[in-house]
């Protein structure tokens, strides 16, 4: 995770940015900080990346690179103002010892990245539309020797895979059918058969936008529905309030790059 202590919308990537709406940024760090709590709390381990002036979007920490099985897929950032984050991400798993393979492709991590360890034997799902280009599906899959499924977007306001889509244990996901285009809903109805299913006003509460581990999901306070479905297929929702962070287009899982060993 990264403070949002130079957290600002000074320029419009996504249709959630407003330049002109303003940002309390100690709301800001305060939001983040009790979502960094809420992860220690359930037993997590929370690295830190110091954030950069000039980088107004490193708090969105899940775009700078990819891990699975202990191998890291760097991120190489589709627009110009996010590009220097890539190196900070690079510097962190280097000086963490992991295997580190740097991309020649256009992607932007797991914002375009899932894995779903115990879906047919390790998927990734990829998202490609909007931010990370085709190309660097196929990269990823020979980075990290596991079979990756492209999934393409249709809608804007959820131009990143993970603002549609989030694995909420090791062989299941929950998404927004409507963020996809018809033939990717049907990849993802036979690959997924028992999906929670997430509708309109669950994805634009930013509920897709989520962490779990199995059990504990961590989701906005606003996806108040989706809560409530996630309950019923038995799992325990946490909400936390993000909505400073909200206005740069990303929530819970946008705040968080995941490390699997
Ligand atoms: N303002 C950022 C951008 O548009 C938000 C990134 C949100 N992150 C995410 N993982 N979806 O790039």
């Amino acid at each position: 995770m990264c403070s949002p202590e130079h957290f600002a919308v000074e320029y419009a990537i996504n249709p959630w940015m407003d330049v002109t709406t303003p940002v309390d940024r100690d709301l800001a760090v305060k939001q983040w900080d009790r979502l960094r709590e809420t992860l220690v709390g359930l037993g997590h381990e929370v690295h830190l990346l110091t954030p950069e002036h000039g980088l107004p979007d490193m708090v969105y920490a899940a775009n700078g690179a990819f891990t699975v099985d202990g191998s890291v897929y760097g991120a190489r950032f589709k627009h110009e103002q996010r590009a220097a984050e890539a190196a900070a991400h690079h510097a962190f798993y280097e000086s963490q010892g992991w295997r580190f393979v740097a991309p020649s492709e256009t992607n932007e991590g797991e914002g375009d990245f899932a894995y779903v360890p115990e879906a047919h034997g390790g998927l990734i799902l990829a998202g490609h539309g909007f931010r990370t280009e085709i190309p660097a599906h196929a990269e990823a899959q020979e980075a990290l020797g596991r079979p990756v499924v492209s999934l393409r977007l249709i809608d804007p306001r959820f131009y990143h895979l993970d603002v549609a889509l989030a694995a909420i244990d090791d062989a299941n996901v929950v998404y927004f059918p409507g963020a996809f285009s018809a033939a990717s809903q049907r990849v993802l109805t036979q690959l997924f058969p028992d999906a929670v299913i997430a509708d309109d006003e669950d994805a634009m509460a930013f509920g897709l936008n989520l962490v779990s581990d199995g059990a504990n999901v961590v989701l906005n306070s606003e996806a108040t529905r989706l809560a409530g479905k996630l309950k019923a297929a038995g799992y325990t929702p946490v909400p936390v309030e993000l909505a400073e962070l909200k206005k740069g287009g990303g929530s819970v899982k946008c705040c968080i790059a995941e490390l699997r060993h």
